[in-house]
């Protein structure tokens, strides 16, 4: 409703509602004032790029971001040499936050280039003091600086930041506010994230998501399913339901009600043929969970179930709360309720004190599993964590050799995998068109698996058989096996 709002017929002269999101709305038609000082002197609206790090939730977060500015008159670019750049950070380990200071030195010299130029940060690394500190003193070229509680308030730091000089920053400790209804720019017209729940109350000891991110909240579910029927009028056919951990989504509502329970009502939005969601805590899968997946006919065949380790010892140091055995039983139970199913998972590498014998485990979990694809880390310190003040943190060569053989491992898994599925014929959206031969087109299965066919743009969006020829380690190459039979 808020998205049709004709941001010119809001009074930018009286003083801003208090109440979210008509506050926003107001900023947004303040902001208005500078983009159209800015068109008139230039002879040109503004250039908005968003540059996102990290996860899905960061991917969506940017989604807004750019909602925003173009609302307010900006124009987007993919172009770091734009008026406007906000890098939505993440901080899960630390070759993230090495890769924003790294990058800002460029933007530096753009903005020298460009004095009207603005730069923002925002995200999951500004929530840390220590960087705040470092960019006050080693940045002085940043406007504005946000983390992830107020992101909400973006029009409002934004019109903030246009009447101020120097740096803006505004970060809070923590919030229990969802604010719905904000533009939303997406990236595909077809397929969408949606925010279940935010933040995390798990603290596994090595990870920060919980000290950025705040406290577990979910949305109503009557707010997302309003929001996904609204996607699917737009054209949406696919839908990924987001959180750190939504399998323990909705515990805390005033009318509490289960993941599995929200995923039978989103079933039932007709026109919505796929539904994806991310991440799951093996801790918190419940059988009814498995029952409506198993029953389910557009629920995706594909569970992402983080191991993280296969040794019950680190897995405790770890506070994961399940053991090798506990996740073993859930992951057979799972491939045998669901046998077509893809199974794909997140493992570090170097947990303090992870032996020879620990990575056994988690190689002998691997192979049992045979996960369709894993994402495997090498542990990063992560101050303030629990694991970061453990002792027997492993020698860069030990870890090193390690990862080297589970990415191996993990490999050779996966290939078997994916390649269990040449000659079928299996259901495929297909997404883009292949980026280095025209001819192509790029489809997802079901499983997630990629495949590459002969087409064109006009298949883009929609769910076709395709005959999977050949696979190719992790993707396949096929024809459209509809264009065949007609
Ligand atoms: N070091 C390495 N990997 C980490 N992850 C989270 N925290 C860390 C860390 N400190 C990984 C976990 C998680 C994924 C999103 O990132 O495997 O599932
Ligand atoms: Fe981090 Fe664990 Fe929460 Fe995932 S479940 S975000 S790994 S604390």
């Amino acid at each position: 409703m808020y998205q049709k709002l004709d941001l010119d017929k809001i009074n930018r002269n009286e003083a801003p509602p208090q109440e979210e999101p008509a506050r926003q709305y107001y900023f947004m038609a303040k902001c208005r004032n500078w983009v159209n000082a800015f068109t008139q002197e230039n002879g040109r609206p503004p250039r908005a790029c968003v540059t996102t790090f990290g996860c899905q939730m960061n991917a969506r977060d940017s989604e807004k971001l750019m909602g925003i500015l173009e609302a307010v008159g900006f124009c987007p670019t993919d172009s770091e040499q734009a008026d406007f750049v906000i890098y939505n950070t993440c901080t899960v380990r630390d070759n993230a936050n090495q890769r924003v200071y790294g990058r800002l030195g460029e933007l530096n010299r753009y903005k020298k280039q460009n004095p009207q130029m603005k730069v923002a940060l925002c995200g999951c690394m500004m929530q840390e003091p220590t960087v705040i500190e470092k960019l006050k003193k080693s940045y002085p070229f940043i406007d504005l600086i946000f983390g992830t509680h107020n992101i909400y308030k973006f029009a409002e730091l934004l019109c903030a930041s246009f009447e101020t000089e120097g740096m803006l920053i505004d970060i809070w400790e923590d919030t229990d506010k969802i604010v719905e209804d904000l533009p939303v720019d997406r990236k595909y017209p077809f397929k969408s994230g949606i925010n279940i729940m935010f933040g995390c109350n798990n603290f596994c000891s090595y990870c920060i998501v919980p000290y950025v991110r705040g406290r577990e909240r979910s949305r109503e579910p009557k707010e997302i399913l309003r929001e996904i029927e609204r996607l699917v009028a737009e054209g949406v056919v696919e839908v990924m339901l987001l959180g750190q951990n939504v399998n323990s989504y909705g515990k805390n509502l005033d009318e509490p009600i289960t993941f599995a329970e929200l995923l039978r009502e989103v079933e039932k939005i007709e026109g919505l043929q796929r539904i994806r969601f991310m991440t799951s805590h093996p801790k918190d899968l419940s059988e009814e969970l498995i029952e409506v997946m198993k029953q389910s006919k557009k629920i995706c065949r594909h569970l992402h179930l983080p191991l993280q380790s296969g040794s019950t010892r680190i897995l405790q140091q770890m506070n994961r709360r399940y053991t090798k055995e506990q996740y073993l039983e859930l992951a057979e139970r799972i491939r045998r309720e669901i046998p077509d199913i893809a199974i794909t998972t997140d493992i570090i590498v170097g947990f303090p004190g992870e032996t020879a014998e620990d990575l056994e485990e988690t190689l002998d979990v691997v192979r049992r599993v045979k996960y369709d694809n894993a994402f495997t880390f090498i542990y990063s310190k992560r101050t303030g964590t629990p694991a970061a003040a453990m002792p027997d943190q492993v020698p860069p060569e030990q870890v090193k050799e390690g990862f080297d053989r589970l990415l191996k491992l993990v490999q050779e898994t996966a290939r078997e995998q994916v390649a269990k599925y040449q000659g079928q014929v299996m259901e495929a959206l297909i997404e883009e068109v292949n980026e280095s031969d025209a001819s192509l087109v790029t489809g997802r299965l079901s499983n997630n698996t990629i495949v590459h066919l002969p087409g064109d743009a006009s298949m883009i969006g929609q769910i076709l058989p395709v005959s999977l020829d050949e696979c190719h380690g992790f993707y396949y190459t096929g024809y459209c096996a509809y264009k065949e039979t007609k």
